[in-house]
Parts: structure tokens; sequence; C-alpha cells
């Protein structure tokens, strides 16, 4: 049983993949919250750089998706289609939606994406938002 990465040539062979992975994540995984309530959606690549990032929207049960925002490297936004949210690309592997008040209809499956270039496809996530009246009397 020979340990990986002990001397230069298997660590460029076995550990080297390992650094280019990439990965992404969006966090929270799901959020309920009631009308009116403060959304924050991240979404995090790791190992791509200064990548481009999307966010994309689909309402809960299906239906066409639609186009939220991009942003084409740490601190900028270039386009951004829902009116009472931001977009925040605030480093080269964070790009956040937000709002202070949600309305029921921007329930949602959220979907981010990110690629090298303008046209490569790299890889993409999803999270679930979920902007509903709480049940009253339950405690
Ligand atoms: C979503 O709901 C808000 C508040 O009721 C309304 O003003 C807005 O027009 C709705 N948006 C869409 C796309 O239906």
């Amino acid at each position: 049983m020979t340990p990986l990465c002990t001397w230069p040539l298997s660590l460029l062979i076995h550990c080297l993949p390992l650094f280019l992975t990439q990965s992404i994540t969006q966090s929270p995984s799901s959020l309920t919250i009631p009308p009116g309530g403060r959304v924050y959606l991240n979404c995090q690549v790791l190992g791509a750089g200064d990548p481009f990032m999307y966010w994309y929207r689909q309402d809960l049960g299906g239906g066409a998706l639609s186009f939220v925002s991009y942003s084409v490297s740490a601190g900028s936004v270039q386009e951004m289609t829902l009116s009472h949210f931001n977009a925040d690309r605030g480093s080269s592997i964070d790009f956040s939606l937000t709002s202070d008040g949600a309305f029921v209809n921007d329930s949602g499956t959220y979907y981010c994406a990110w690629s090298r270039t303008g046209k490569q496809a790299g890889g993409t996530s999803q999270q679930e938002l979920r902007i509903v009246t709480r049940n009253k009397g339950s405690g």
C-alpha cells in the first residue's frame, strides 16, 4: 500500500484533479418565509476562479425557466430582471439574490449556474423558495 501524494509525479497525477474540481452550492437549500419577508439566496462556486455566474427561476410545480440575472466577474452585475430583488456579485465565488419584501408569486425554484465564457456550461444547482402564509394557531 503506497500512500498517494508522496512525491512530485504522484502528486501531479493523483492530486491535481482534486484541486481542479469545481463545485456549485446554493444556500439555504430551501427557504420558507411569509409574504413580505426577507429573502437571501446565495450561490457559491469553488475551484472555477472568477467565472460567469447566472440566476434563473421557475415557478413551483414547473413552467418555463426564466432568466433573472448574470455577472461576468466579481463586483459586477450585468442584468437583473426582478424589480424588487437585488443581485450582488460580492466576490469571485459568491452571487446572491436578496429582497426586503417577497411576494407570494416570487415562490419558485431558483437555479444558479456558472461558466468560464458566455457559451461553455460549467455546472448548475438549485434551491426552493416558498412564500406562504403560515397556518395560524400552531403555537
Ligand atoms: C406578483 O405579485 C405582486 C403583488 O401582489 C404584483 O404586484 C405583481 O404584479 C405580481 N407579479 C406577477 C409577475 O404576476
